[in-house]
């Protein structure tokens, strides 16, 4: 096994284990809590998921970086790899009994994008990607929609929790795009929208606001499936998640000219 194989087989094992506590748990009585916003909510599930995967890193991994969304991280200085954790996106989701979340682990060597792993406990799909490697779930290779007219296309997109106060808060471009598209999905996960663009099911996604963990996987799935990620500039895609704009690549420059920052 080479260190990217290491580093996928960990990826993978500790996103099914943490998903594994989702499953038990899902549904159930929790102790949820707030963070930025009265709608940035936080369980019990996504801290201890967060402990089993990053308790896992440090085990196998002591050397190696960790950013979490929880705070349970940990920089190393010298550290060439670095793990970029969500241990449970789609909290809301969760919380309300709503169907739809995943963990979603990205790992990145000397700062590129190396291996993304995003797992649905409820319908047991694990989406992967290493860099060069390209992109699958359950092992079955998967590739972007090849649909090139908008107004055939099924997208999605998501808004921050700041959405309430904020003025460039994606209501605008949700208007525009979806009077253009065949249809617009506010889902609630975009690590899971990121591997839906991936795998053809969603022909584009776009999001402004995202951290880091929301898109570090995804975004490595996106691009070995053959699609396009950039900022809403066109640039190459942003890791911060702060503008993420994934397609199939045919839709892009049509979903950037509707797409603006501010709104
Ligand atoms: C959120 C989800 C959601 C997106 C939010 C994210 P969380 O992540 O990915 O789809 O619209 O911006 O913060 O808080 O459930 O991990
Ligand atoms: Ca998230
Ligand atoms: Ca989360």
């Amino acid at each position: 096994m080479n260190e990217t194989e290491t580093v996928l087989a960990l990826a993978t094992r500790v996103a099914r284990e943490a998903g594994d506590i989702q499953r038990r748990r899902y549904e159930t009585e929790l102790d949820v809590q707030t963070k930025s916003a009265s709608i940035d909510l936080v369980t019990e599930v996504d801290k201890a998921c967060e402990a089993l995967i990053v308790g896992a890193i440090e085990r196998e991994r002591p050397g190696d970086a960790v950013l979490a969304e929880e705070g349970g991280g940990h920089d190393r200085a010298d550290a060439r790899w670095r793990w970029v954790v969500d241990p449970l996106d789609g909290t809301t989701n969760y919380a309300h009994g709503y169907p739809r979340f995943a963990v979603s682990i990205g790992v990145e060597c000397e700062g590129v994008r190396q291996v993304g792993v995003v797992y649905d406990p409820l319908l047991d799909e694990c989406f992967h990607a290493t860099r060069g490697g390209g992109a699958f779930r359950n092992g079955h290779a998967i590739r972007v929609s090849d649909e090139r007219d908008l107004g055939q296309a099924l997208l999605a997109t998501g808004f921050a929790y700041d959405v309430r106060r904020a003025m460039d808060d994606n209501v605008e471009n949700f208007g525009r795009m979806i009077k253009a598209a065949r249809a617009v999905r506010r889902d609630g996960s975009a690590a899971l929208d990121l591997c839906y663009v991936a795998a053809g099911r969603f022909d584009g996604f776009w999001e402004f606001k995202l951290s880091p963990w929301d898109v570090a996987a995804g975004l490595l799935l996106v691009e070995e499936a053959g699609g396009r990620c950039s900022d809403a500039g066109g640039a190459p895609a942003d890791p911060s998640g702060r503008q993420t704009v994934a397609t199939n690549g045919w839709l892009h420059d049509a979903m950037l000219e509707l797409i603006r920052p501010g709104g």
